[in-house]
């Protein structure tokens, strides 16, 4: 009697097992080759002449925009030597519709004897979403008007997908900076992050590399918004030249030394931009912005319907798997981890991007160095990614496996600069892909499908129910991910960190045993007809009862 009962249990394990069998999930961490437009070396050769400096000194040169306090406001940047006027220009096509609008001069001289002093920023307002704009930059005379630029304002969020370009420590020696703008002129993006490091650095040789670098990228930053954060090649002489190089929403110009950082809604997306370098280098601003980010995120999470995706980015990482020693990230307790780990997690933070070691590793969902999942399907804590491979040039970092549990990528090979192409289709999906410069191949695609945006302290609490969408929700979840098989850990360590689903698991099996007491007769004979008849049972049977030969 006893050893039918364990047969009955035995076989609804089995069962369970096979139904919950983990299937290849488009949702993984998949690489695949696909090849992207080459870029015609024709046009890389025209892109040179941009680098050309201009003859009169009142001529602006280094225009580039970057989104204003809201991503209906565009602003606009550039240098001249002497000093004149700021005004801009523009129109949607009719140029008999032509608007004007006019802004401030400043002049940079510290540590600028051999830059551009005059820089000069004026915002445009109330744009129109999704609307293109043409413009020119002037000063007082007609011959300092610069050619003509144009670009699109992002759309509001009705269905369109939003694309991005990311990555960091960018510099004037990266070798293909020239593919890198081709690409982004060649593809839709509506923004693109520079998550620190610019330059290398924007006030070397006396103020001379921030203009070669703003030269080098206006081809793209004139009609693409360029976000930037402060990375540690931006700290020295209290951050002078970042400050006032750039304008970033919600926040003065020049940017205030107190307060580097800022949030920015496009489309379905909240941005949290923040400076990783007050830890390190200001940190008697590290309680204003952490005060900052929490108002912020706790607004961002009351909006949350509006704006189902948050998505951080700060130079330093929280995570690496790196051997450098004096990298914070390589440490037992960084201090960016430390400040800002529980706060992102409580707060629901999506993805949290930064670069400064310079080499690509994507982390799984993870928090306190523990993987929720390996998989990115309804994640339960934020995934991390390192973009700093446009640093290759200069220093290359080496991955090592420290990371173990929650590294899930990484690809540290010299000479594979590379760029983040970040894409959000809708509330619950997103895609980021890392593409080799040299050939536009996709090193690295990631899929996040996230349906309960939310701070991740508040349990996804549902139980299977065949009627109801969270109950289909966790039945693809059962199949895709989790199963009995890496419920009871035999699949590594990544797996089964998802208490929820443990939880739910235990109920299931829990409520398939009572229904077997209850119903056991019934069940008994059922197995014993099945267990006479079939020769394969008898072995099963054969090998469980004590003293049978083992199979
Ligand atoms: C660039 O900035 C870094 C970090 O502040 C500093 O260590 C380095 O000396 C600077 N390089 C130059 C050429 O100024
Ligand atoms: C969101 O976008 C993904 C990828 O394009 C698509 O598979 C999914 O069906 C979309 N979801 C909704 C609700 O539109």
């Amino acid at each position: 009697m006893m050893m039918d009962w364990l047969h009955s249990v035995v076989l609804l394990l089995v069962l369970l097992a096979v139904s919950g069998l983990p299937q290849e999930g488009t949702y993984e961490g998949i690489q695949d080759g696909t090849q992207g437009p080459l870029v015609k070396k024709q046009e890389l050769k025209a892109n040179r002449d941009n680098l050309k400096v201009s003859e009169s000194s009142l001529q602006p040169q280094q225009i580039h925009i970057s989104l204003g306090d809201s991503s209906r406001d565009m602003t606009v940047m550039w240098a001249t030597e002497g000093y004149d006027s700021s005004v801009v220009e523009y129109h949607t096509g009719d140029r008999t519709q032509l608007q004007r609008a006019e802004g401030q001069t400043m002049k940079l001289d510290d540590t600028n004897d051999a830059g551009l002093k005059h820089l000069h920023h004026v915002t445009l307002r109330n744009l129109g979403p999704k609307t293109k704009y043409f413009y020119q930059v002037r000063g007082q005379s007609d011959d300092t008007l610069s050619e003509s630029y144009s670009f699109t304002v992002p759309p509001v969020h009705d269905g369109n997908t939003h694309m991005f370009m990311v990555y960091g420590d960018l510099g004037t020696q990266t070798n293909n900076i020239q593919f890198l703008l081709q690409e982004a002129l060649n593809e839709k993006y509506e923004a693109i992050f520079h998550i620190g490091d610019i330059a290398y650095n924007l006030s070397s040789k006396n103020g001379e590399i921030g203009d070669k670098f703003l030269r080098q990228i206006e081809k793209v930053s004139a009609r693409i918004p360029y976000m930037t954060v402060p990375g540690d090649h931006e700290t020295d002489h209290n951050y002078v030249h970042y400050r006032h190089r750039f304008s970033m929403p919600n926040l003065p110009w020049p940017m205030p030394s107190n307060k580097l950082w800022y949030s920015i809604d496009v489309g379905p997306i909240h941005f949290i931009m923040y400076s990783t370098e007050v830890f390190f280098y200001d940190d008697e601003n590290t309680e204003a912005m952490l005060n900052w980010l929490k108002e912020d995120l706790d607004k961002a999470n009351s909006e949350r319907s509006a704006r189902p995706w948050i998505i951080a980015m700060g130079h330093k990482p929280m995570y690496c798997s790196v051997d450098d020693i004096n990298a914070d990230c390589s440490r037992s307790n960084p201090v960016v981890r430390r400040e800002l780990e529980d706060l992102f997690y409580a707060e629901g933070v999506d993805l949290i991007i930064s670069a400064h070691q310079h080499l690509y590793q994507r982390t799984w969902p993870v928090y306190k160095k523990r993987a929720t999942q390996n998989n990115y399907r309804h994640p339960s804590a934020p995934v991390h990614l390192i973009i700093g491979t446009l640093g290759l040039h200069y220093m290359v970092d080496k991955a090592n496996n420290e990371g173990g549990q929650w590294l899930a990528f990484s690809m540290d090979e010299p000479g594979r600069e590379s760029f983040g192409r970040l894409k959000v289709y809708n509330a619950t999906h997103l895609s980021w892909e890392v593409r080799e410069c040299l050939n536009n191949r996709v090193i690295d695609t990631m899929w996040i499908n996230q349906p309960y945006h939310r701070p991740f302290t508040q349990p996804r609490v549902f139980f299977p129910n065949p009627l109801g969408e969270m109950g289909q929700e966790w039945m693809d979840d059962q199949t895709e991910s989790y199963g009995l098989e890496s419920f009871l850990g035999l699949r590594g360590k990544h797996y089964g960190d998802d208490y929820q689903t443990k939880l739910t698991v235990l109920f299931c099996v829990f409520i398939i045993c009572l229904l077997g007491l209850i119903a056991r007769k019934k069940v008994l004979s059922f197995v014993r007809i099945i267990c006479l008849r079939k020769e394969p049972c008898n072995k099963i049977k054969a090998g469980l009862s004590p003293g049978g030969a083992n199979v």
